[in-house]
């Protein structure tokens, strides 16, 4: 059956791979009820759309952090894509570049930042967890610039991972043909089998969970590329992210798998921009499956959004040729959204493009008593 949006990967992709696979992919933390809200509280939010403007011509390119990309749609970081399709993180870089836009590569992936570099020009920035052993760290960071990486994602919100049930259950672990390829010569490329979630065990053994502010100072001294703050969600963290040297904030709650309980993404993405004052930009992922969600975060104040799960669901069921189309479908929808909200380019999508659940004391007369 013809795919027509990108929600529709997902049923494929679970009947495609492994139980163990699909719910390392799936699933959020505890009771998921952050992963449904990720993407339900895209529904508090409704258009309000502007009429009879031109829009013949929809202008949807974008630059991030000085690139030029094709639209404000990109790739987040998601570890082991090997596990969806052979071709792995590869088959999403390419994806990424010809469409324009920009992947993010997991620490956690299963092709080095050297053999995604050899898959071709793009623009690409990478995820990085700081583990204990620093060395490890400034190694890896080096090899990232070395191989064209232009920024550096650092995810803040994994001192621990999160309780994610299905691989407890499921005693995840990464098969063993497979390796977390940065770390292979490290002695840190292979995950054990555990009681619980080999994942959880491994991040308990290498993860350095004394990782604080000061570390985005350290790291802004062994590297000269940006540095993004992945899994930001208060106005209070983004000001120190924009103190600590901070080139950008990504409002992440990491797909729901860590915090449950924390707001969508999309609900906390307003206090955020507001707090950032505008000195970074400020980027969202969570719970985005449609075009509509792209604008929606646009007209909150996010500079462009990144999707986790569309893109191992989509390489799942049919490699590179699925990443594509995810992203074009995503594409097509939001030029689609943008034309039929009379917004012609990006800047022209404002706050009053849309209505929140959280707006409504404001814009309902108050009940006559
Ligand atoms: C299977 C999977 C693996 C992930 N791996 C990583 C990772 O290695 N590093 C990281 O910072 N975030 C990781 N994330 C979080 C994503 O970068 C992103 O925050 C999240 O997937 C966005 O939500 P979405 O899946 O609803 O689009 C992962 C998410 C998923 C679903």
């Amino acid at each position: 059956m013809e795919i027509t949006n990108v929600n529709e990967y997902q049923a494929i992709a679970k009947e495609k791979l492994p139980k163990m696979v699909y719910d390392y992919y799936a699933s959020g933390a505890e009771d998921q009820w952050t992963l449904h809200e990720n993407q339900y509280a895209f529904s508090k939010i409704l258009f309000r759309p502007r009429i009879l403007i031109d829009v013949s011509k929809i202008d949807m390119s974008t630059t991030v952090l000085g690139f030029k990309i094709s639209m404000p749609i990109m790739i987040a970081p998601t570890a082991m894509q090997k596990m969806a399709h052979p071709e792995g993180e590869y088959a999403t870089a390419r994806a990424a570049s010809a469409a324009g836009t920009i992947m993010t590569l997991s620490s956690w992936a299963t092709s080095s930042v050297e053999e995604v570099a050899s898959t071709g020009p793009g623009i690409r920035f990478f995820q990085l967890y700081v583990y204990k052993d620093r060395n490890v760290v400034a190694q890896l960071v080096r090899r990232a610039e070395r191989a064209g990486f232009k920024a550096i994602a650092l995810t803040v919100d994994t001192p621990r991972l999160g309780r994610r049930e299905a691989d407890i259950k499921n005693r995840f672990t990464l098969p063993p043909f497979l390796a977390l390829k940065n770390f292979e010569g490290l002695d840190l490329g292979k995950m054990d089998k555990a009681d619980d979630s080999g994942l959880a065990s491994y991040v308990a053994g290498q993860i350095d969970r004394t990782l604080s502010w000061k570390d985005v100072k350290w790291l802004q001294t062994i590297t000269s590329l940006p540095i993004l703050v992945k899994g930001v969600l208060t106005a209070e963290d983004a000001r120190l992210s924009v103190q600590a040297g901070a080139a950008g904030i990504i409002v992440s709650n990491h797909g729901a798998r860590q915090l449950d309980y924390v707001p969508a993404t999309i609900m906390a993405l307003e206090e955020v921009v507001k707090a950032a004052q505008g000195r970074v930009p400020v980027f969202l992922d969570g719970g985005v499956r449609r075009g509509t969600d792209v604008f929606k975060a646009l007209a909150l104040g996010a500079s462009g959004i990144f999707i986790g799960r569309p893109v191992v669901f989509s390489l799942a069921a049919e490699g590179e040729v699925g990443v594509r189309k995810v992203l074009q479908m995503l594409r097509d929808e939001f030029e689609l959204t943008m034309a039929l909200s009379g917004c012609r380019s990006l800047r022209e999508i404002t706050r009053d493009h849309i209505v929140t659940e959280w707006d409504v004391p404001r814009i309902r007369p108050a009940p006559r008593l």
